[in-house]
């Protein structure tokens, strides 16, 4: 049953029966559940509106945008980024309290009524969890550190320095340095696989399972409808914390280089076996749930059959661990279709795919990928079989800015010249006032600065231009949203020409072709059937008809409807 139903059957709407008459009447029983036909748009809330004109973004921005959204957009879910009380050592990722909210993010009520407003809306809200590891302020830490024998000293890694005094084990931080920080107070050092500011919990605690079960608990019962869940795989390592193995000469790190951290191999400081259980009491956990809720881990794991398992054997684990291929696979169409032909090989029977080319953490893709491959790249994302999840800003083409050493927020890039994230979160941009809508008049300035070009690339001015990256972006949406075999249909890729990428969705007989140009020069692809252009990344095509071929100019994408 759709969720808009079941929500109004719930009552967690004010409507009357006839809304619920009515809604059952339009919404056909579907055998996908919501998240598998949703698309979700990623907000990190500090920059995406801020009420207050502190410079960063709140809560009751991000209720004030629903709209955008919901209507003007056409997502079908949210994800924000952690908004938990936090010292902000990591933007959040570092949470002091589970179940509150940040005062620079506003309040629980506020929480509250953009979930009431979202549901509204027909839109999901997913949130972020972050069980790796709390901040150090955070109350259990702080006990925790305080003796040897506190009863919550077994909630954090602890260990006795070697003989000779050296450190636990050779394990490094993500962020630099190695993952132990020696704690004067107790003569022990602490693990911790991000910032000494961020202390790795101890999964094979059961107390720590319980607590943070709870916090999940929290969440679910005020009603949202998902979790992101932060390095996933990380959260159980060796129990005996033996050493990584040096990476062999040559060795590359598939994903984003870390510097020293990618001289070794990451086998015992993530992804213990025992992991698996972990997440199959917290699926059972969300399946305890109605309507039905869902849950995406952020697994950086190279090796598709290993990432594979954190579908559950029985797929009874996480709904998707996030699929970062294409965010570091070479923007070239043979790449790419490799990608995903991986991905379709490496899918557990049953299991949903998922998309998505940026986030928080990585370059922004119109950087990476260019103006006109930026659209070849939005159709990629919005056609493909699977999820896709789209990066705030994304939508109007924010570029990667390039923010001044002084100006500089993110930690990582502070520790490792070259790392910082700051340059892929810079605020959204709205419209063409002086801070872009993003803050309100007299705001003296934003958290980070807006792109150089704010004034023309925001949402108000794309959306007047019918030939904008928005209006690519809506229109795709759109479409997808209509069409089943966009939507859900069966996968098959397409002989091309080289530079040309092109596949063919299918649902109960109604046929739709992508076929994607990553080159420079014109080509040529055969569709072995007539059929009519219904979208083109370069505007000026729709309805044009295609007799069996479709010429594709360069750095072209286009949608066909087969006869
Ligand atoms: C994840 C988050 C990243 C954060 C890190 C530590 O990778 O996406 O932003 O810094 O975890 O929590």
């Amino acid at each position: 049953m759709s969720m808009h139903v079941v929500r109004l059957l719930q009552g967690r709407n004010q409507s009357g029966t006839n809304d619920i008459l009515s809604a059952l009447a339009c919404c056909p029983m579907s055998e996908h559940p919501w998240w598998q036909t949703t698309v979700i748009y990623q907000i990190y809330p500090r920059s995406f509106q801020d009420t207050t004109g502190n410079g960063i973004g709140d809560l009751p921005g991000i209720t004030s945008r629903l709209d955008y959204l919901a209507d003007t957009l056409g997502v079908g879910a949210i994800w924000i980024s952690p908004f938990y009380p936090s010292p902000m050592a990591d933007f959040g990722y570092d949470v002091s309290d589970y179940t509150d909210v940040h005062p620079m993010f506003g309040t629980l009520s506020d929480f509250d009524d953009l979930l009431v407003a979202a549901h509204r809306r027909g839109l999901e809200v997913i949130v972020d969890w972050v069980p790796n590891h709390s901040s150090d302020e955070h109350p259990w830490f702080v006990e925790s550190r305080s003796s040897r024998d506190n009863p919550k000293r077994d909630w954090y890694v602890w260990r006795d320095p070697k003989p000779d005094g050296s450190l636990p084990n050779n394990w490094l931080s993500s962020f630099g340095g190695p993952a132990w920080e020696y704690d004067d107070t107790t003569g022990q050092y602490y693990l911790h696989s991000f910032l000494a500011k961020q202390p790795d919990l101890n999964w094979r605690n059961p107390e720590v399972q319980g607590a943070m079960f709870d916090g999940i608990r929290f969440w679910l019962d005020r009603g949202v409808d998902g979790f992101r869940i932060d390095v996933a795989h990380l959260i159980m390592k060796d129990p005996e914390l033996r050493d990584n193995p040096p990476a062999p000469e040559g060795w590359q790190n598939r994903f984003k280089s870390h510097g020293e951290y990618d001289s070794w191999l990451h086998v015992h400081d993530k992804g213990h076996p025992d992991i698996h259980q972990v997440f199959r009491d917290f699926r059972a956990l969300l399946d305890s749930y109605q309507p039905e809720r869902y849950s995406v881990g952020e697994i950086h794991i190279a090796e598709w059959d290993a990432w594979a398992t954190y579908y559950g054997e029985d797929l009874d684990e996480l709904h998707m661990p996030y699929n970062f291929s294409l965010v570091h696979t070479p923007w070239k169409a043979d790449e790419v279709a490799a990608r995903v032909d991986e991905l379709e090989a490496a899918l557990p029977a049953g299991a949903w795919p998922n998309y998505v080319l940026g986030n928080h953490d990585e370059t922004r893709l119109a950087t990476r990928f260019g103006e006109q491959q930026a659209r070849v790249a939005a159709m990629l994302l919005l056609t493909l079989r699977g999820t896709p999840t789209v990066y705030y800003g994304d939508e109007i083409g924010i570029p990667q800015t390039d923010i001044p050493p002084e100006q500089q927020q993110d930690p990582w890039g502070r520790n490792l010249p070259g790392a910082g994230r700051d340059g892929c979160r810079t605020p959204m941009q709205w419209d063409r006032s002086p801070l872009a809508g993003f803050s309100p008049a007299g705001t003296t300035a934003t958290w980070l600065p807006l792109t150089a070009d704010s004034q023309d690339r925001n949402v108000a001015v794309q959306l007047d231009d019918p030939a904008s990256l928005l209006s690519l972006y809506r229109a795709l949406l759109g479409y997808r949203k209509s069409s089943r075999a966009l939507e859900v249909g069966d996968y098959r890729r397409l002989e091309t020409p080289d530079g040309v990428y092109a596949y063919e969705r299918n649902h109960n007989g109604s046929r739709v072709v992508v076929a994607l140009s990553f080159t420079e020069t014109p080509s040529r692809c055969d569709l072995g059937r007539a059929g009519k252009v219904t979208l083109s990344t370069i505007p000026g095509r729709t309805g044009e008809e295609v007799a069996g071929t479709v010429e594709l100019r360069p750095s072209e994408g286009v949608i066909i409807e087969l006869d």
